[in-house]
């Protein structure tokens, strides 16, 4: 069997996929983003996930961020529009794509199968990686994105970790062929997989190692969705952005980066690729 050779993304090729922002742009028509995430057990333990990507989808260029949250959530950021409930379901919001399952916990299952009705192109983050969850979303033909770690992937193939990182390109691809969706495999390298399709992202470094990176990522995908690119150019494009913002921040500030940090510097990250 013929393996599809990997390309490594380069600038030239993502920059004609970035959104632009035509003169006559409004909150309602660059894309709006609704964000399902979060748990309540013994307190509101990952809080801040679904935030995170709410700032990751703001910073992309959302132009409306609905946020669906557990009741009791911290409201920040003050710019979302804010549905708290008392547990996972799918609030009412005029939105073009959907991120599900930061923080999401125990919750993380019912919040993907209930963000399914919406139909929606989604990023499927984090407790949204469940086989049940996936089967349900190529069954319905709904598109998504998967953004697993190592770890993630590994319970989905029933590998480890290791074997996982071991050879990245073959279980991104192993994923996105069970699935019939969009996979990124995060790490270093992350690697985006569809179908026959593979490619290596060249940005991001060892600062990114620190809680809520993925959260924003997941938002940043979420908000190309919501502005009409299809989930394999959507997950490249926010991978490398994603990796620039990492990159810019370590090179000013070294290794201790916070995740809302590499969410504000993503619009820097979008200019130095523009
Ligand atoms: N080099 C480059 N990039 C890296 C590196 C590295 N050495 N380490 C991490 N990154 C990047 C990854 O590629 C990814 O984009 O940082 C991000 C980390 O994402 P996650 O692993 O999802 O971490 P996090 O956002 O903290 O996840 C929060 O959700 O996925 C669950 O189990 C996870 O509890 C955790 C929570
Ligand atoms: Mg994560």
């Amino acid at each position: 069997e013929r393996e599809d050779l990997p390309e490594v993304a380069t600038p030239e090729a993502l920059l004609p996929l970035l959104p632009r922002r035509p003169l006559t742009a409004h909150k309602g028509s660059v894309g709006r983003v609704g964000v399902l995430g979060g748990f309540r057990g013994e307190g509101l333990r990952y809080a801040g996930a679904p935030v995170l990507a709410a700032l990751g989808a703001y910073r992309m260029g959302a132009g409306l961020v609905h946020l669906a949250v557990p009741e009791g959530t911290p409201l920040e950021p003050l710019e979302a529009v804010f549905h708290p409930v008392p547990g996972p379901t799918l609030p009412a919001m005029r939105v073009e794509a959907l991120a599900v399952g930061m923080g999401g916990g125990p919750w993380g299952r019912e919040w993907a199968l209930k963000a399914l009705e919406a139909q929606l192109p989604t990023v499927l983050d984090a407790d949204a990686l469940h086989p049940e969850v996936l089967e349900a979303y190529r069954r319905a033909g709904v598109r998504a994105v998967l953004t697993p770690h190592a770890g993630e992937a590994g319970r989905l193939l029933g590998k480890s970790p290791e074997e996982i990182a071991q050879d990245p390109l073959a279980s991104a691809r192993a994923l996105a062929e069970a699935t019939g969706q969009a996979v990124v495999l995060k790490g270093n390298p992350t690697v985006v997989a569809e179908g026959g399709r593979l490619s290596v992202n060249p940005t991001g470094n060892p600062a990114l190692a620190t809680g809520g990176t993925g959260d924003v990522l997941a938002g940043a995908i979420a908000a190309l969705l919501a502005a009409g690119l299809a989930p394999f150019e959507a997950a490249r494009l926010g991978v490398y952005l994603h990796g620039l913002a990492g990159d810019l921040l370590a090179e000013e500030k070294g290794v201790g980066l916070l995740a809302r940090e590499v969410a504000e510097a993503l619009p820097r990250a979008r200019e130095a690729l523009a």
